[in-house]
């Protein structure tokens, strides 16, 4: 792959998009490679993933203006489809993704960080929709996914204004969870994903899954949704041997790792 690269250290996998000439911009080709990058993921190995930018500057600074400022009506839509459908793919993966955000998160950069299950960032970070001043609506769920995360209001001030966001501010409004230094943010979000990576995998997805499904239903309907994956986790090992080690008192036992079965 030219602008995508996907590394595994033990259980966690990062797919960094790499293409600093355009700070990391999103075109059709990376779009395709990050299909491909998620789509190689091994899930018997793999537990939690990290997506981030390569360089210091840029996350991501967004779609790719120069590839859409030539595009028809019907060629627009079908370029959002495009993102959204890979969005959709980050959004419900079977396991957890964490956004890295290493600088400029705009427009699309945004709204993939959006996809993933959680922000953390550099200081250096900058979000915004600076669609309207292009001429555009975001398009690759910003309208949807950036209101959902941050509440109506702020989303609509954020995107008619086309207001850029530092990251102090990104995390006061509840965007990212955590800001540490550039230096810090892998490092960071590694140890995260580690200790996401070491609990049961199947009650990670399963947890994943009912707040994924269950966010926007009535509340009767998603607790159902829970129930019924609180019931798939038990008769695993995995279910099996937590419970066990919990209630062996051998202080001197050492918790074996989970074995996703
Ligand atoms: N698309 C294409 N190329 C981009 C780009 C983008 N979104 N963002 C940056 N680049 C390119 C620049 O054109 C420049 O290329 P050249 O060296 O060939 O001139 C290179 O990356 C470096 O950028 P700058 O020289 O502009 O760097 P800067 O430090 O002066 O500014 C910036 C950085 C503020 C992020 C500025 O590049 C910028 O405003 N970028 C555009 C941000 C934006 O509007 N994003 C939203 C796109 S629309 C969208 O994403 C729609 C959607 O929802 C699907």
């Amino acid at each position: 792959m030219e602008f995508v690269t996907y590394e595994v250290k033990g259980q966690v996998g990062t797919i960094t998009i790499n293409r600093p000439k355009a700070l990391n911009a999103l075109n059709s080709a990376v779009l395709d490679e990050l299909n491909e990058a998620f789509d190689s993921v091994d899930l018997n190995e793999v537990r939690c993933l990290i997506l981030t930018g390569a360089g210091e500057k840029s996350f991501v600074a967004g779609a790719d203006i120069g590839e859409m400022s030539t595009l028809s009506k019907a060629e627009g839509e079908a370029f959002g489809k495009k993102g959204n459908d890979l969005f959709l793919k980050i959004e419900s993966f079977p396991i957890p993704v964490i956004a890295a955000v290493n600088g400029f998160a705009l427009g699309g950069g945004c709204e993939i960080s959006l996809s993933c299950d959680f922000r953390i960032c550099s200081e250096n970070a900058i979000f915004g929709q600076p669609e309207v001043g292009l001429g555009i609506t975001p398009g690759f769920g910003g309208t949807q996914r950036l209101a959902r995360a941050v509440g109506t209001g702020m989303a609509k001030q954020m995107i008619y204004g086309a207001r850029n966001i530092k990251a102090a501010e990104a995390l006061r409004i509840g965007l990212v969870n955590q800001v540490v230094a550039l230096e810090e943010l892998i490092p960071t979000v590694e140890k995260i994903a580690a200790g996401i990576a070491k609990n049961a995998p199947i009650a990670v997805r399963n947890c994943k899954k009912a707040i994924n499904e269950g966010i926007d239903k009535d509340i009767a309907s998603a607790v159902a949704i829970e129930e019924k994956l609180f019931g798939d986790c038990f008769e695993t090992e995995d279910q099996r041997y937590g419970m066990e080690f919990f209630l062996d008192k051998n202080k001197e036992k050492v918790k074996e790792p989970f074995k996703n079965k």
